[in-house]
């Protein structure tokens, strides 16, 4: 069954590929129209704007702060009032523990300009919006399975970032439900995209399936119904909620 979106405007960030691009397909299908920011233009992601009407396109590094406001800017000059956002964005970089303190502190900024003060920025701006507007709106974070499980010995700086963008989310349900504004994290396990297809390589396809519930690793297209059931309101009693989505390989 596909949910109807079709009276909501969306901004997703990180849509050129893996769960960005298959929650800007599974939205578009769904009746939204929706404001999808790329770094990189993919060809799937500009097929897709050929395709549909409904699919608006931004440009930006959100690893500078100029432009992570100058994409909001842009998205909300274009579309008026938005309903719902998912900071969906995200770097995954490992940093050895054996690298020189320098090397390493430079993956754990990279890594928190993009997977935390980016989301955090737009989170006050889309705050911002929301209450302006009147009407509040749904919020969703993608964060990860590591945000509770904790990640490998290389990737601190990623779980660490994740973490905060799990009370971040929890913060935004409680302080302005009462606005309208309600807030949902997404938390996901190995899912086949670029960023996880590298470690599953190296550690082998076997021993990833080997540590879930399910026979198949998840797939970004898998995602998106829930998503949508978040940012069409039928989900609102459930602000603040972490939904795991991990194939049943670790439960909290
Ligand atoms: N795949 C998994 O197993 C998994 C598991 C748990 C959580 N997640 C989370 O899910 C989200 C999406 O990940 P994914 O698996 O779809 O990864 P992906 O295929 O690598 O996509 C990541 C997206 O983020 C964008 N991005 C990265 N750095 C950026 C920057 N500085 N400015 C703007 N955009 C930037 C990328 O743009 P470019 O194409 O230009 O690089 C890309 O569109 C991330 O937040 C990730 O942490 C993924």
């Amino acid at each position: 069954m596909q949910i109807d979106l079709s009276s909501r405007k969306i901004f997703i960030t990180g849509a050129g590929k893996g769960i960005g691009l298959a929650l800007t397909h599974y939205l578009i299908q769904s009746g939204a129209q929706v404001w999808a920011h790329y770094r990189s233009l993919t060809p799937e992601l500009k097929q897709l704007e050929e395709k549909y009407a409904l699919l608006h396109l931004v440009q930006g590094d959100l690893a500078n702060p100029l432009e992570v406001q100058s994409v909001f800017n842009q998205v909300t000059s274009a579309a008026g009032q938005l309903t719902g956002m998912v900071w969906n964005a995200g770097i995954f970089e490992g940093h050895p523990t054996d690298l020189s303190t320098a090397a390493w502190m430079d993956i754990w900024h990279k890594t928190m300009n993009v997977n935390l003060h980016a989301v955090g920025q737009l989170t006050h701006a889309g705050v911002q919006h929301f209450l302006a507007g009147g009407q509040g709106g749904q919020m969703i974070f993608i964060s990860s399975r590591a945000a509770y499980r904790g990640e490998t010995a290389d990737f601190l700086a990623y779980a660490a970032s994740k973490g905060a963008v799990v009370s971040l989310g929890k913060t935004v349900a409680r302080s302005f439900g009462k606005q309208g504004i309600t807030s949902f994290i997404l938390a996901p396990g190995f899912t086949r995209t670029q960023m996880a297809e590298r470690f599953i390589q190296e550690v082998g396809e076997d021993k990833v399936l080997a540590e879930i519930g399910l026979n198949e690793l998840t797939k970004p297209e898998d995602l998106a119904p829930l998503v949508a059931l978040a940012l069409s309101g039928a989900m609102d009693h459930a602000s603040g909620t972490t939904i795991d989505f991990n194939a049943a390989s670790y439960m909290h």
